[in-house]
């Protein structure tokens, strides 16, 4: 079968979208890209340069002048990739609680979207490509060929995020945990640019009671029956 070319998943925070995006990518042989890394490694080099999170203008400047890599894991310890800000690997520090507490409000500074969007599009469109985020099918890549919308109750997700912190070995409170989702589900999708949504072209899966591997396969059995021209 050939597979969709540009592939755009959006879904809520923890909703599996980079577990089933990375899955799905290395099954299809192509290029994973979590567009969450490049803001969560503004906000989190805001907080190492002890600049507010609330100086739009300050942290608007930053992520027009930050150089952010996403390249091959250097490391075997369980990363998946690197994330480099400015030659920093930030790989493991900007998934802290304290980049998770920030990162909505970051990413809903219009200066600091349109500084990421363009470099995550010109990514986006040389193709062979799943992309990840929250704007990809109806702002980053609206021309995918594939657009899916991951979403899960935010009780779930807030299980998945706990359980995740608990395997790394990390210290996690599922009460906080929920309340920063359900923060950041506010932020994200009632922000003036490019707010969380499904784009009107995208088929939605609700995993709450699915298995990844149940995903993956509704996920195949959608782009087969929505071949390329
Ligand atoms: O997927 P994530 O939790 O790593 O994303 C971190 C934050 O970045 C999230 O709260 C919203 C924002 N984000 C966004 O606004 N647009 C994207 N394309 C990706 C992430």
């Amino acid at each position: 079968m050939s597979y969709p070319n540009i592939v755009a998943i959006d879904g809520p925070a923890a909703s599996g979208k980079t577990t089933i995006a990375n899955q799905l990518a290395k099954k299809w042989g192509h290029f994973f890209f979590d567009t969450g890394v490049m803001y969560r490694a503004v906000t989190w080099l805001a907080l190492h340069n002890h600049i507010s999170t609330k100086d739009e203008e300050a942290v608007s400047r930053l992520a027009h002048e930050v150089k952010i890599d996403v390249l091959p894991p250097s490391q075997e310890d369980g990363r998946e990739y690197d994330v480099l800000a400015n030659g920093i690997d930030v790989t493991w520090l900007i998934r802290e609680q304290r980049v998770d507490k920030k990162v909505s409000r970051v990413s809903a500074y219009p200066e600091v979207r349109k500084a990421l969007t363009v470099q995550q599009r010109r990514i986006g469109l040389r193709g062979n490509v799943i992309m990840v985020g929250r704007d990809i099918g109806t702002v980053v890549l609206p021309e995918a060929d594939l657009k899916i919308y991951l979403d899960a109750s935010v009780e779930e997700r807030a299980r998945r995020r706990y359980k995740q912190r608990i395997d790394r070995g990390e210290e996690a409170n599922f009460e906080k945990i929920h309340k920063i989702l359900k923060k950041r589900d506010r932020i994200d999708s009632t922000r003036e640019v490019a707010p969380l949504c499904a784009a009107d072209d995208a088929v939605i899966i609700n995993t709450d009671n699915l298995e990844v591997s149940e995903v993956l396969s509704e996920i195949e059995r959608i782009a087969r029956a929505n071949p390329e021209d």
